[in-house]
């Protein structure tokens, strides 16, 4: 049973951009680090665009930050992004991993409950009651397959799991090895071939980094990816995002400029402005909200959304389960929005303020 990438809700960037990473490979002259799919100056235009060649903007962002985030990875450290809940930092570390090894899907997930076998091996039981421990009855995680094959592994949320779990990662991350104890000869030791490197990304916002081991940070090069300063950047990207989903959703009205624009404003109030929610109202937030407002306006009314789509969109994405945040939201909605204008998508949210529950 496999699944095409047209079925796919979302293919790996390796396999969305498939074309745009042969293009750049075949025409790369530039110098690789050893293990390396592209050349650095490649990796950074698949990530950043490049429109000579025909190559799509995919993160939006300060290119120094790429920059170095490519040149941590060639070195023997380690590249941890830490920033604010929905700043692009999971799609950055895809991106990079896409680019520098073609494979971007060699992931752990951090949480609560991740334990040792899922970044290192674990064993196939049946095969290891008949046989023993072999190689036949080991099940690499991703850690041990990034260094046996010489990939980027990506550990997402590093920082969700609990400290003992992600002090496993000083091993492969100093010595470049994962001893596999169970096993004899040349199988008890993996080494890391060239090529390997992780990239974690951990939210500001959770427990944070400051829990992390000492030990384990100086393993790694620390990036602060920032939300998107300005307002007509953060508007271009949510259309063109919005618009991408709604054509796969199967909804084929384009959006109005004015509701989107009301929308990524409200955003950003709501994110920096006096009446600032204690929700995380990021630019990934923005995309989200922007193509339910599309699906609603498509499918409820079979036309594209409009402001009043935005406020019953908002309630659930913006003061979810908070009190205070929904009274905020309402004075933001009551008091802030008249003062835009009386006319047009303004005066759409203004109006469609009851529609707030709660
Ligand atoms: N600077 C940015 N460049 C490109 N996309 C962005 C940017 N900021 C937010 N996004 C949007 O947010 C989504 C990614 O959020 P995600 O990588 O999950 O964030 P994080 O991991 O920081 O929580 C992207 O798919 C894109 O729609
Ligand atoms: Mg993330």
């Amino acid at each position: 049973m496999t699944t095409t990438a047209e079925q796919m809700q979302r293919p790996p960037a390796e396999v969305r951009y498939a074309d745009e990473l042969v293009r750049l490979r075949a025409d790369d002259s530039g110098p690789r680090p050893p293990g390396w799919w592209l050349s650095l100056d490649a990796a950074r235009r698949f990530v950043l665009g490049d429109e000579a060649g025909g190559i799509t903007r995919k993160f939006v962002g300060d290119p120094s930050l790429v920059d170095r985030s490519l040149i941590t990875l060639a070195t023997n450290r380690g590249l941890l992004l830490v920033g604010e809940p929905g700043t692009a930092k999971s799609l950055l570390s895809e991106l990079i991993a896409a680019a520098v090894c073609g494979d971007s899907t060699l992931t752990i997930q951090g949480g609560a409950a991740t334990t040792e076998d899922q970044i290192r091996y674990s064993w196939n039981y049946a095969l290891l009651v008949s046989e023993g421990p072999s190689p036949r009855s080991l099940v690499p995680a991703p850690m041990l397959r990034g260094m046996a094959e010489g990939r980027i592994v990506r550990f997402e949320e590093i920082t969700r799991c609990p400290l003992e779990v992600q002090d496993t990662l000083l091993s492969p991350l100093s010595d470049r090895v994962i001893a596999i104890p169970e096993l004899t000869g040349p199988d008890a030791m993996v080494f890391a071939k060239e090529g390997f490197n992780v990239i974690a990304t951990a939210n500001s916002r959770d427990r944070g980094v400051n829990e992390m081991s000492a030990a384990l940070k100086r393993r790694f090069n620390f990036e602060t990816v920032f939300p998107i300063p300005d307002l007509e950047t953060e508007l271009a990207l949510v259309e063109a995002e919005a618009a991408n989903l709604l054509s796969r959703s199967g909804v084929p009205v384009q959006q109005r400029p004015d509701v989107l624009e009301v929308l990524v404003t409200v955003f950003r109030e709501l994110r920096t402005g006096t009446e600032r929610l204690s929700t995380v109202m990021s630019t990934a937030e923005a995309v989200s909200v922007a193509h339910a407002v599309g699906l609603r306006g498509w499918y409820l009314r079979g036309e594209p959304g409009t402001a009043e789509d935005v406020v019953e969109c908002l309630a659930g994405t913006a003061a979810k389960d908070n009190p205070d945040d929904l009274a905020k939201l309402r004075r933001y909605l009551e008091q802030q929005v008249p003062r835009k204008g009386r006319a047009g998508a303004w005066s759409e949210l203004h109006r469609a303020r009851f529609r707030l529950s709660g």
